[in-house]
């Protein structure tokens, strides 16, 4: 990881004005003070998406994301904070310093650098292979599965032809020392035999990042053989459960969801029928990491597996892991077709469109999987399934949501919304008293209603340090950064304070101290977060003295619970604290 200082990133940063950045992006139109656009991280229909060239950061107001031009080249390029550095370095006309570099990260970055060559070489030959004589096996096949012309020259696909070492021998001849081959993964070199291809007599799919470039391949038999499809191995740049096939072009969809597939043939079948967000995962089962890489693009996942047993039990495992990442799922039903690519075959797009208007809601989807288990004539089998329905209803933390689900397992299986509400509810007790606090109790609510307040008042107050300067003397007779309970805020607080005491606030350079993408989010959002709200000034200066005192107020009650006896000096300022509160009353108007 090479190290720049943080004048040069300021540097780079001035010298890249974000409205121009990010124009070559999205079409912006200017309105007051502001330019506005369609939100490139999510889809939408009327502009929520708003650069401020004063502040030099955007914000959606739709999705959330937010930063600042380098984040934006992050998000949107999927960039790492250098590789968006050095572009906009690059953009700007400002060289970089090499030699900041230590000498391992250089000999990294060749290397991955290297492999990068390596892959897209061997791409280009696959592909040159595929057009040429002995290619013909491949094209054919192919043609076969009836993929067109354009669809092969969209995907990349190729061919590696029956000789065993003619791509060794190219890349050898292109200067590739047998080590770098090696670690490539499309070569394999054998201390007696020397070096082999990985891939031959196969057709092949090169795997792309989601920038377009190449990171690896799969290769499938023309035909029956074993294995039916041979993968790269994970290198320096294929990260399997960091990546999907397909999501290059997913990516752009204006779809507001992804359709999530098995196999590389299904992204293929369907990208050519018109659907232009099929993903798939790399021959490995879907990862919590694809999960959270989802997450970044949509909202909403399709699954959309093959209808057999193991498609069942991959739906089943994918379910829970985007829901954590917080992502609704639909799954979609193939039969009595195997997979997306044959269903396509048979019934066309249309037909698989009318499959999607279809889909079904994961949780009841769940529940007809469950349902399979218990022997629906036994009514003591039939009495456990509705139990494990009412233990599954009670996943659910808000009342409303059961509410819903309760309804529509009832209405399903007949069983009566307030029969299954009471069975729900007894269900709870009984967890409640053998294990889990049951999340029927309100008072769990009312708590976490509290939190969400406090983390409110406290990016409120964040939000004014920011975009009112002439308020901090004010503030800054009242609070420290320690009444900020919540430690990213906390942390956000003594950058602003700092900057604030050097005369120097610098909103765009808060961001890039946070290395995390999640947290560089959540301080975009304080920038934008007043536009929201607009108020008569009698009604902020109230709302400005409520939300000191309720910061100080949380803040000496945090402290009082936390305090270490010992601690005398804590002890002291708690005490003066306490009755400085007098005059905060006094204050507010
Ligand atoms: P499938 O066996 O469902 O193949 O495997 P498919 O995609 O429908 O392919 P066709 O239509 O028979 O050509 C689904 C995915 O599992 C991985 C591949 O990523 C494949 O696309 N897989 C399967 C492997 O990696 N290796 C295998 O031997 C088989
Ligand atoms: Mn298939």
């Amino acid at each position: 990881m090479p190290y720049y200082s943080d004048e040069l990133i300021e540097e780079v940063r001035s010298a890249n004005d974000i409205v121009d950045v990010i124009s070559s992006y999205v079409h912006l139109q200017k309105k007051g003070n502001d330019y506005f656009g369609l939100c490139p991280f999510h889809n939408e229909r009327t502009p929520s998406f708003s650069v401020s060239q004063k502040k030099q950061m955007y914000y959606c107001f739709g999705c959330g994301a937010g930063g600042n031009v380098v984040t934006f080249l992050m998000q949107y390029e999927n960039d790492t904070f250098h590789e968006a550095l050095e572009a906009l370095a690059q953009r700007a006309g400002i060289e970089l310093p090499k030699q900041e570099l230590s000498g391992r990260a250089r000999q990294e970055a060749d290397k991955r650098a290297k492999i990068m060559e390596i892959n897209k070489i061997s791409a280009k030959y696959f592909y040159a292979q595929l057009r040429m004589e002995q290619g013909k096996k491949g094209l054919d096949y192919f043609a076969g599965r009836g993929l067109s012309p354009e669809t092969l020259k969209k995907f990349g696909l190729g061919y590696a032809n029956k000789f065993s070492d003619d791509l060794y021998q190219y890349l050898r001849k292109q200067g590739y020392e047998d080590e770098i081959l090696k670690d490539s993964g499309v070569i394999s070199v054998d201390e007696r035999r020397g070096g082999h291809d990985k891939f031959w007599n196969r057709v092949m799919f090169p795997i792309m990042d989601a920038n377009q470039r190449v990171i690896g391949f799969g290769g499938r038999v023309l035909g029956d053989g074993e294995p039916k499809y041979l993968n790269s191995p994970e290198t320096m740049v294929f990260d399997k459960s960091r990546n999907l096939y397909g999501l290059n072009f997913a990516r752009m969809t204006r779809n507001p969801y992804i359709l999530l597939c098995e196999g590389y043939m299904d992204v293929i079948a369907l990208h050519q029928a018109g659907f232009d967000n099929a993903v798939a995962s790399l021959g490995t089962s879907f990862t919590a990491g694809h999960a959270a890489l989802l997450k970044r693009y949509t909202k909403e996942v399709y699954c959309t597996f093959d209808s057999d047993n193991a498609g069942i039990k991959a739906a089943l495992r994918a379910i829970p892991m985007l829901k954590e990442a917080g992502i609704t799922t639909k799954i979609v039903n193939m039969k009595p077709y195997k997979d997306p690519d044959e269903l396509i075959k048979a019934e066309g797009a249309k037909g698989y469109q009318e499959r999607i208007d279809q889909a079904q809601n994961s949780f009841l989807f769940e529940i007809e999987v469950l349902e399979q288990e218990y022997d629906q004539k036994d009514p003591e089998s039939k009495t456990a399934f509705y139990n494990a329905i009412a233990h599954r209803i009670l996943e659910f933390p808000e009342e409303l949501e059961r509410n819903n689900y309760i309804e529509a397992v009832a209405d399903k299986y007949q069983i009566g919304f307030e029969n299954l509400k009471k069975l729900v509810i007894h269900q709870g007790t009984l967890e409640g008293m053998v294990k889990r606090p049951t999340p029927l109790k309100s008072g769990v609510q009312d708590k976490k209603q509290q939190e969400d307040g406090m983390r409110k008042s406290q990016k409120l107050m964040l939000t004014w340090l920011i975009e009112e300067p002439e308020l901090f003397e004010t503030i800054e007779a009242y609070l420290t950064p320690e009444d900020f309970t919540e430690e990213l805020f906390r942390q956000i607080a003594e950058i602003v304070f700092e900057q604030h005491r050097q005369g120097a606030l610098n909103p765009p350079g808060i961001i890039d101290m946070f290395s995390d993408k999640e947290q560089q989010k959540e301080v975009a959002g304080l920038f934008h977060a007043s536009l929201k709200e607009v108020t008569t000034p009698a009604e902020k200066e109230k709302a400005f003295w409520e939300t000191i005192i309720r910061l100080k107020e949380n803040s000496i009650n945090y402290r009082s619970k936390h305090l270490q006896p010992s601690d005398l000096a804590g002890l002291q300022t708690l005490v003066a604290d306490k009755r400085r509160m007098q005059e905060l009353y006094k204050r507010k108007p």
